[in-house]
C-alpha cells in the first residue's frame, strides 16, 4: 500500500497515460486469437488505418488568452443532457475476451452515468445487463430476417427502458476479416495446435470462456426456443440474414419506438438525407471501425459534408477511429453533436474489466477537457470550424 502511495507504477490500468497504452495491456493479456477479434478489420484494413490516420490530419488553430476556469462538456441531445460528449457504443461479443464480457462495461458506464449502448450481437441478454446497469442505457437493433424477432426485440429494449434506439444498416453481410481467417476464428471456434497452444498459455481466458452459460447472442436465444436450426449457419440462413432490407424497413421500426431512432453506418450526405426522411431524429458517421466494407472512407472525412447536409435538423453522431479525448474535440469541432466510443472501451474491457473501462472515460475526459482548454473552448457547443483546419479535399 505504501509503495502504491509513493506512486511506483504497481498498476499498469490505473496508470496506463493513454488508450494505446491500455491496448497493449490488452493485447499481452489475450491470446491473438481473441485481441484480433476487437482489433482487426476488413480485408486490408484500409478503412481501420485511415480512421485513425485522417483524424490526425485534423490540425487545431488554438486561441490563448481566454478564460478557461471553467470548463463544461455537457451536451444536449435527445431530449436529455448528458454530462459528456460522448456514449459507450454497441460491442457484441464481449465474452470473447474474457471476464465477464459486457457486465464489466455497463457498470463503467453507469458510474460515470454515460450512456451504455447494448448490442444485438452482445453476449448476455439486454435484461442481464440492465439489472447490472446504473445509468442510462440505449439499444442497438440488428434487423434480422424475422420481422417478429425484430418487433419482440424492440418491445424488450423498451422495456429495459432503452432511452434511443439505434439501428445498424452496415450489416448486410458480414465483413471478411483476414484475421479471423488465419485464426480460425469462427462461431464455434476451430480447435487448431496454435489455438490450442494459446489457450494453455493464457489459462486465465480459457476459464472465463469456459465458464456458464455458454458464449453465445443471448438476445437471441430465448426468442428461438425450441427451435433446433442445429448449425451456425442454418441459424444465420433461417432468422438473421436479411437480404431484402430497404429503407422501408426502417419505417416500420420508427412505428415500433417513440424515442430518439438513430441510423448507423451512414457514410454519404444522400443516405443522411434518406434517414431524416424516414423519420430518425439522427445518424452515426460510421463505418463499423473498418470491419464492413473495406475502402470504405474514413469517418472525419466525410463528415464535414454529411454535416453540411443535415446538421441543423439532425443529431450527427461520430463513430469509428476514436483514441483520445484530442479526436472526440476534433469531431465536435468539424460538426458532430456527440461521439460514439468503441473500441477504445473494449480495450479497456479486455485490459481489466469494469476498472479498465473506467480508466478509458478518465484518459478521455482529460484529454478532451485538456484540449478544450488549450483550444480556449470552454463549452461543447463553442467548438465550431473556426478551431481546426482539415484537408480541402473534405470540404
Ligand atoms: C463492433 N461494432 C458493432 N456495431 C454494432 O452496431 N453492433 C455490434 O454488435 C457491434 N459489435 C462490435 C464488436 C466489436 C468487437 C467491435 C470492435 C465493433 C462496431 C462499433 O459499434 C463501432 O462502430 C466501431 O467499433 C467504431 O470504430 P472504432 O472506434 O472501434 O475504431
Amino acid at each position: 500500500k505504501m509503495l502504491a502511495a509513493g506512486g511506483f507504477r504497481l498498476d499498469p490500468v490505473a496508470s496506463a497515460p493513454s488508450i494505446e497504452d491500455i491496448r497493449r495491456l490488452a493485447k499481452k493479456r489475450l491470446p491473438t486469437m481473441a485481441f484480433d477479434i476487437i482489433d482487426g478489420a476488413s480485408n486490408h484494413e484500409i478503412t481501420l488505418d485511415a480512421n485513425t490516420r485522417d483524424l490526425r490530419d485534423v490540425r487545431f488553430r488554438p486561441r490563448w488568452l481566454t478564460d478557461i476556469s471553467h470548463i463544461d462538456t455537457s451536451v444536449a441531445v435527445g431530449g436529455t443532457t448528458l454530462p459528456r460528449p460522448y456514449v459507450l457504443g454497441p460491442l457484441g461479443l464481449q465474452r470473447m475476451i474474457g471476464g465477464e464480457g459486457e457486465l464489466g462495461a455497463v457498470r463503467a458506464a453507469g458510474k460515470a452515468n454515460i450512456p451504455f449502448t447494448v448490442s444485438t450481437a452482445s453476449n448476455w441478454s439486454m435484461e442481464e445487463l440492465a439489472d447490472e446497469a446504473t445509468g442510462p442505457l440505449w439499444y442497438q437493433l440488428y434487423m434480422y430476417k424475422s420481422d417478429q424477432i425484430v418487433s419482440r426485440l424492440i418491445s424488450r429494449a423498451k422495456a429495459i427502458g432503452a432511452e434511443a434506439l439505434v439501428v445498424t444498416v452496415d450489416v448486410p453481410l458480414n465483413g471478411k476479416r483476414y484475421r479471423d481467417h488465419r485464426n480460425g476464428m469462427s462461431i464455434p471456434p476451430k480447435i487448431t495446435p496454435r489455438n490450442a497452444v494459446q489457450a494453455i498459455r493464457h489459462l486465465d481466458w480459457t476459464r472465463a470462456i469456459m465458464r456458464p452459460p455458454t458464449i453465445g447472442f443471448r438476445n437471441l436465444a430465448g426468442e428461438i426456443q425450441g427451435d433446433n436450426a442445429v448449425s451456425h449457419q442454418e441459424f444465420v440462413a433461417k432468422y438473421l440474414a436479411n437480404l431484402t432490407l430497404t429503407w422501408e424497413n426502417i419505417a416500420d421500426v420508427r412505428r415500433q419506438f417513440d424515442g430518439p431512432l438513430y441510423i448507423k453506418g451512414i457514410l454519404t450526405p444522400e443516405d443522411a438525407v434518406r434517414a431524416r426522411s424516414v423519420g430518425a431524429q439522427g445518424i452515426y458517421v460510421s463505418n463499423h471501425g473498418g470491419r464492413q466494407l473495406d475502402s470504405s472512407p474514413s469517418t472525419i472525412s466525410v463528415l464535414p459534408s454529411i454535416v453540411d447536409a443535415v446538421g441543423e435538423d439532425m443529431t450527427v453522431v461520430f463513430d469509428s477511429g476514436v483514441r483520445t479525448g484530442d479526436d472526440i474535440a476534433k469531431a465536435l469541432a468539424v460538426g458532430a453533436d456527440l461521439v460514439s466510443i468503441g473500441r477504445a472501451w473494449g480495450y479497456g474491457n479486455a485490459a481489466a474489466g469494469e476498472k479498465g473501462v473506467l480508466r478509458v472515460l478518465e484518459i478521455l475526459d482529460e484529454e478532451l477537457e485538456l484540449a478544450m482548454g488549450q483550444l480556449g473552448a470552454t463549452s461543447i457547443g463553442a467548438l465550431d470550424r473556426s478551431f481546426v483546419d482539415y484537408p480541402e479535399a473534405w470540404h
